[in-house]
């Protein structure tokens, strides 16, 4: 088992990526800190580990709530320790031109997917670097790599969760700690819905964008939980300040 006796915190656990991130963790022996602003859905993803015989423990958790995030981890830490940190949580914004976009949409998408990101560094990396390891996931996106029309907030914070994590591996490297980045291509989880909901004819735009990947497909949570899994894992031990692309094959044809 790849993270046996590991103690492991994920954000946004509740659905989609997070959820499955969590559920992969648990297979592998983990124990799982399952974080959500939503308290329902965590506690089912919490429920599903243990009633597989896995360990887990659901926490309600905001990740714009730095006190409350500081909180968390230091009662985790002191606790159990801290291994793994997978800053999952993130939002996307429907798509809309820079010059009509309202600062109240910078500052919410902003406040999530970045404020949220260092939120999570912040409140790991005493800890971590005090004991001398851990590994820090950080989900960004292919909107990292490059610049989407219509989404343009969405790439500017997942830019920006890329290049942080680059200098969190920087900083923290010496001491031990290893921190990555996934770059997922379309994901067919609640916020990749929403986008084609967005859509005339949500179909047809799906059948599109399928045919620019390569695999003429759109990944699955649990494919990009894999790629999680092992950038939090000893396999890849010398793996740092990476932000690993996984898109079926989008951006290199
Ligand atoms: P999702 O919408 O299915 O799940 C997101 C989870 O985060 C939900 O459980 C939600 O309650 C939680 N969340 C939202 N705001 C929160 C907050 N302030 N504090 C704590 N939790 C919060 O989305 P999905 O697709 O699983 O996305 C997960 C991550 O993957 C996000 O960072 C997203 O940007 C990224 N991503 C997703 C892609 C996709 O196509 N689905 C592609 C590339 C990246």
């Amino acid at each position: 088992m790849r993270l046996d006796g590991k103690t492991t915190f994920v954000t946004g656990a509740g659905q989609g990526i997070g959820e499955a991130t969590a559920l992969r963790f648990a297979e592998e022996g983990a124990h799982v800190v399952a974080t959500d602003v939503n308290t329902e859905t965590v506690g089912e993803t919490a429920e599903t580990i243990e009633q597989a015989g896995g360990s887990a423990e659901a926490h309600e958790l905001d990740v714009t709530d730095g006190d409350r995030f500081h909180e968390l981890v230091d009662e985790v830490a002191s606790e159990r320790g801290l291994d793994v940190v997978v800053n999952n949580a993130g939002i996307g914004h429907p798509p809309q031109w820079i010059e009509d976009t309202d600062e109240s949409v910078l500052d919410y998408v902003l406040d999530v997917n970045v404020r949220g990101v260092w939120n999570g560094c912040h409140a790991a990396l005493p800890h971590m670097k005090e004991q001398g390891s851990g590994a820090i996931v950080n989900v960004a996106s292919l909107a990292a790599h490059f610049g989407l029309p219509r989404q343009a907030v969405y790439s500017l914070t997942k830019g920006a969760v890329l290049n942080f994590t680059r200098a969190v591996s920087a900083e923290s490297g010496p001491m031990g700690v290893r921190a990555n980045a996934v770059c997922p291509g379309f994901v067919t989880t609640d916020l990749g819905e929403q986008f084609f909901a967005t859509r005339s004819d949500p179909e047809a735009a799906r059948e599109q964008m399928e045919q620019r990947y390569d695999l003429r497909r759109l990944g699955e949570a649990e494919e990009i939980a894999d790629c999680i899994l092992f950038l939090a894992s000893d396999e890849s031990s010398w793996v740092t300040g990476h932000g690993l692309v996984v898109d079926g094959g989008f951006s290199t044809s």
